[in-house]
């Protein structure tokens, strides 16, 4: 009782105080909100209005006030009365993803044209709940702040990458980045699966792809080249039930996920299982100079360093079969319009010296390795068109000629997506400079990271449409995605420590119009920010000196 009393105070303490300060941290922040003097009380006897066609999204708000606040409430398909929260479908709207919220004093109305807006309605109400859990799911009112709300996002792409090769991160972690996903309004998660270090999912037709290449027998400590091997067999991998399940977790919660499998490059750990994919089946893996190595030397192994590494698929008959099969089970298990297939960092050498890749360039008129690189994108581009999906591939895949229906994901810079969108190629924007989160956040960080420096304010000041491309081109950058290389990120609490606060940057520069971004107003709002990643149970990098100014340090 006495506890439940104290929270009652905070909550109202923390009421009044944002009242006072008359302000809403909403990220990413809406096209048009207007703030009203009215206030609407959440209390048990609050109860969720569902049609048929929104009866999930009401389930997804439990699910929500669940895991955030500790308690549901009654979801009801019937005429509102009393203090209600609907949720209803309107015409009216080309956008999916675009919602109506207002908060008056006995109703919550969230309304769309899309399952898609209501849900985003739904993320938007939940951040004007104060942000603390209560004490007795039974007894308890939390106050929200009015407000009409009318929204929608500036790009139709707006994702997040994870490596989960270099470092793995099981289903529990995905399921909260997917989350984390949601919660800022993004709409993909780009899910790297395959790597030189390890091969993350499950193939029943070539089961030594897990057996074999989802192991490593240690990893490098420390900055490449590292003081040592810590001789710890490490991996992991995901069952295709494990897959379904986390396809089915996001798709609830309207995420796609974009699986990805690489090649031709970064494929040591399927040639590990597999050496017959390789030009050179019996050479044993070299492993970089300068880096230890623990166990067996001989034959082909999964990769202990980072890198990129010669041992590259060969273009074979056998090669383009397994690939096909692999990208069966794929499709089986994801049903995203876009299938990412690397293309990027795939070093030449072996395929110069191989006789099948070298009679392969005369056979069939192509420049150089280059061509046969851009051949080898354009089989598996057929491929997978004739199966109904599209490719995304990095910007290399430009060398040597683009696949005609290919999608570009800019990452060397600006350059591969300004000549990709300039041919009417569409094109997905994270360049490195702006858009890899595993770089550090401040010249001053302690921890072991992969460097470059990226810091808040470059990311929120950060423009997908580069100036340099025609106006008119401008339609074909979709979007834009940070990507997150874990070589130096072990465990989800520094994911955590490398996405947040940039993530939330992120979110307003692919939702919030140009004229509504503010780096003041959001860097003024950390704090705020801060106290809903502490809800979200989330570790975030605090340490910058914007941060410090912002907290008035
Ligand atoms: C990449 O960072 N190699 C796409
Ligand atoms: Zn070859």
């Amino acid at each position: 009782m006495k506890k439940m009393t104290l929270s009652l105070i905070a909550i109202s303490f923390f009421f009044l105080s944002g009242l006072a300060q008359n302000k809403v941290t909403i990220i990413p922040t809406p096209v048009k909100m207007e703030v009203t003097k009215a206030t609407f009380l959440v209390t048990p006897k609050t109860h969720i209005y569902v049609t048929e066609a929104t009866r999930h999204e009401g389930e997804m708000l439990n699910e929500y006030l669940h895991q955030l606040y500790g308690f549901r409430l009654p979801v009801r398909a019937e005429s509102p009365s009393g203090s209600a929260i609907v949720l209803s479908l309107k015409d009216g709207e080309a956008n999916p993803e675009a919602y109506h919220l207002s908060v008056d004093e006995n109703t919550v109305n969230i309304y769309a044209s899309d399952t898609r807006g209501v849900f985003m309605g739904i993320q938007t109400f939940l951040q004007l709940i104060p942000p603390m859990r209560v004490g007795n799911p039974s007894v308890f009112q939390l106050f929200v702040q009015g407000v009409n709300i009318y929204d929608y996002p500036q790009f139709g792409y707006r994702g997040m990458h994870l490596d989960v090769c270099r470092h793995f991160f099981d289903v529990n972690f995905v399921k909260k980045y997917i989350d984390y996903i949601a919660m800022q309004k993004f709409n993909t998660f780009h899910w790297h699966l395959t790597e030189d270090q390890g091969w993350r999912i499950e193939i029943k037709k070539y089961p030594k792809l897990t057996e074999i290449g989802a192991w490593r027998n240690g990893t490098i400590i420390g900055r490449y080249p590292g003081t040592g091997n810590d001789g710890i067999y490490y991996g992991g991998y995901y069952t295709q039930e494990q897959i379904r399940d986390v396809v089915r977790y996001a798709a609830e919660r309207h995420i796609t996920i974009i699986p990805e499998i690489e090649m031709p490059g970064h494929a040591s750990a399927a040639i590990a299982a597999y050496p017959e994919l390789s030009c050179f089946p019996d050479e044993s893996t070299k492993a970089p100079e300068r880096t230890a190595w623990y166990g067996p030397t001989t034959g082909k192994q999964v990769q202990q360093a980072w890198g990129v590494f010669p041992d590259v698929f060969c273009p074979k008959e056998n090669t383009f079969k397994f690939l096909e099969d692999v990208l069966d089970e794929v499709l089986e298990l994801f049903p995203s319009k876009y299938i990412h297939i690397g293309g990027d960092e795939c070093p030449k050498d072996n395929w110069k010296r191989c006789e099948h890749c070298q009679k392969l360039i005369k056979e069939k008129g192509l420049k150089d390795e280059n061509g046969l690189q851009s051949y080898f994108i354009h089989t598996i581009e057929k491929y997978l068109n004739s199966k109904g999906r599209n490719i995304i591939g990095w910007d290399e895949i430009l060398e040597g000629g683009l696949a005609p229906n290919a999608t570009v994901m800019s990452w060397r810079g600006e350059a591969g997506g300004i000549e990709a969108a300039s041919h009417n190629h569409t094109v997905i924007m994270t360049p490195s400079q702006y858009a890899y989160f595993d770089h550090t956040q401040t010249q001053k960080e302690d921890s072991v990271t992969i460097g470059g420096f990226t810091s808040l304010n470059k990311v929120y000041n950060y423009k997908p449409i580069p100036a340099q491309l025609e106006a008119s081109k401008g339609k074909f950058i979709l979007g834009a995605q940070a990507n997150v290389w874990t070589e130096y990120i072990h465990y989800p609490s520094k994911v955590e420590y490398h996405i947040f606060p940039r993530m939330s940057a992120l979110s307003e520069v692919l939702w919030t119009p140009e004229d509504r971004k503010s780096w003041d107003r959001f860097k003024s709002s950390l704090p705020d920010i801060y106290r809903k990643y502490t809800l979200w149970g989330a570790n975030y990098f605090k340490n910058s000196e914007e941060v410090w100014k912002a907290e008035g340090k």
